[in-house]
């Protein structure tokens, strides 16, 4: 035992079993390990490493932006790189002209859209609107707010400590929507209409909503449908949409944002994070359409939400650069052909060894287990040279299951190595 790992039960993280090595250095998608054996990251760290590791494109801006100067809050020097950041980042999500709040992390993102959505609405209206409609298996972060907004079942906090809040409507996935026989289908969104209209659309500023669900509950996809029915009902009672792009934004679906996977939905405000900052930076960013934006603006609107000491961190928005270089240079049709072939074999994965269901898009998966046999298929794929991230999903009794989630710079051979590797760990579970 080192003198560090004596330490280890004095910091306080994540109580999960660690995957069981040292990592030396890492390139691309792999992790080089202590002994000189390499190991492939299945899931993208944190859903976040979508560019990979080792990147010189993101060492490049970095480096500049280092000697030219390594700190200036945009209340102390000209924001140019934020800036080109905003113009770059809304132009790869196609949303050209929308205006942009940067921040330190997906959290803060969530907190800073309410708040914007509370500001906006309360201007428009002339009145007070403060509710914000979040799902029963929707994750928005790690806040006190956040937490007692979303449904999470793991972590949300006590009821005494919940704020009041809690999720409003049924997320559209079969475990937690009970339909008499019957599947989700896009008029689960009806849900929604009839909790605002119970509330009032006068009380309400925004539904806030993950477009595919992300680790809990394990990549559902909504009915096709469904997102466009939401906006719908929310453009009728003046509610505002908020697209929860955290862990799906910037092509982990396959497409730049997941709601691109559907036409006719197009939310007020994006919050991205992992894949903007791909590991690099702690980074958040709301976007806001030119059509709402205005109203931040107008003289009634309250001062903007404070974003933090490092929201425009220059380092930080240079790392990003770095990240939109990686992700533009990718050959896009590549991409989608390969997203669609571990879409393939993820899919033909269900039904062997312990697995019970399989979902998802792009470079996306949640793949369901039976209850008991996670850690052991964790366990066969570390020990065959992947690992990947668990999640703990929905239902009676709780499903869990792994989060296939691969660097999007991965290889054919890269994909290749995954499946198999992924195949001979259930098969020996
Ligand atoms: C959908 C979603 N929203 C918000 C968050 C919170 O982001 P962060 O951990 O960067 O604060 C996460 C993190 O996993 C997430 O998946």
């Amino acid at each position: 035992m080192d003198q560090y790992t004596h330490h280890r039960e004095r910091l306080l993280t994540s109580s999960r079993p660690m995957p069981d090595f040292e990592v030396v250095g890492t390139q691309g998608p792999w992790l080089h390990r202590a002994g000189g054996t390499r190991i492939f990251d299945g899931s993208s760290g944190l859903l976040c490493t979508n560019v990979g590791q080792s990147s010189p494109k993101v060492y490049d801006r970095l480096k500049k932006q280092f000697f030219r100067y390594s700190f200036g809050g945009a209340a102390v020097v000209q924001p140019h790189i934020q800036t080109e950041l905003m113009d770059r980042l809304c132009r790869a999500v196609g949303r050209p002209d929308d205006f942009v709040a940067l921040t330190t992390c997906g959290t803060l993102g969530v907190e800073i859209a309410i708040g914007l959505a509370r500001n906006i609405t309360r201007v428009r209206d002339g009145k007070q609107r403060g509710d914000i409609l979040t799902s029963t298996l929707s994750y928005h972060g790690m806040s006190a707010l956040t937490l007692a907004l979303a449904g999470n079942h793991a972590r949300r906090p006590r009821h005494e400590n919940a704020l009041d809040l809690g999720p409003a409507y049924p997320a559209p996935y079969a475990p937690t929507h009970a339909h008499e026989g019957r599947g989700c289908d896009a008029s689960c969104a009806d849900e929604i209409a009839k909790e605002i209209d119970r509330r009032g659309a006068e009380n309400t500023a925004a539904v806030l909503i993950e477009p595919v669900n992300g680790t809990t509950g394990g990549a559902f996809v909504p009915p096709d449908g469904y997102l466009q029915r939401v906006s719908k009902i929310c453009r009728e009672r003046n509610v505002l949409v908020i697209h929860d792009e955290v862990l799906t934004g910037l092509w982990r679906t396959g497409k730049p944002l997941a709601s691109h996977h559907w036409d006719g939905c197009k939310p007020d405000m994006v919050i991205l994070s992992k894949g903007l900052g791909a590991g690099y930076t702690a980074v958040g960013a709301v976007l806001v359409s030119p059509e709402t934006a205005p109203w931040i603006c107008h003289e009634d609107a309250d001062p903007l939400p404070a974003m933090g000491t490092m929201a425009t961190h220059p380092l930080m928005a240079a790392a990003c650069l770095g990240v939109l270089d990686e992700l533009e240079a990718l050959d896009h049709a590549a991409l989608r052909a390969r997203g669609e072939r571990l879409g393939q074999a993820m899919k033909s994965l269900n039904g062997v060894g312990p697995v019970q269901a399989v979902r998802g898009l792009g470079f996306l998966y949640g793949l369901e287990v039976t209850p008991g046999k996670l850690w052991p298929v964790m366990e066969a794929a570390e020990q065959r040279g992947v690992f990947f991230y668990p999640f703990t999903g929905a239902g009676e009794p709780r499903s869990e299951g792994l989060v296939v989630a691969p660097p999007l710079i991965s290889t054919d051979e890269d994909i290749n190595f995954l499946i198999t590797a992924l195949t001979d760990a259930l098969e020996a579970v």
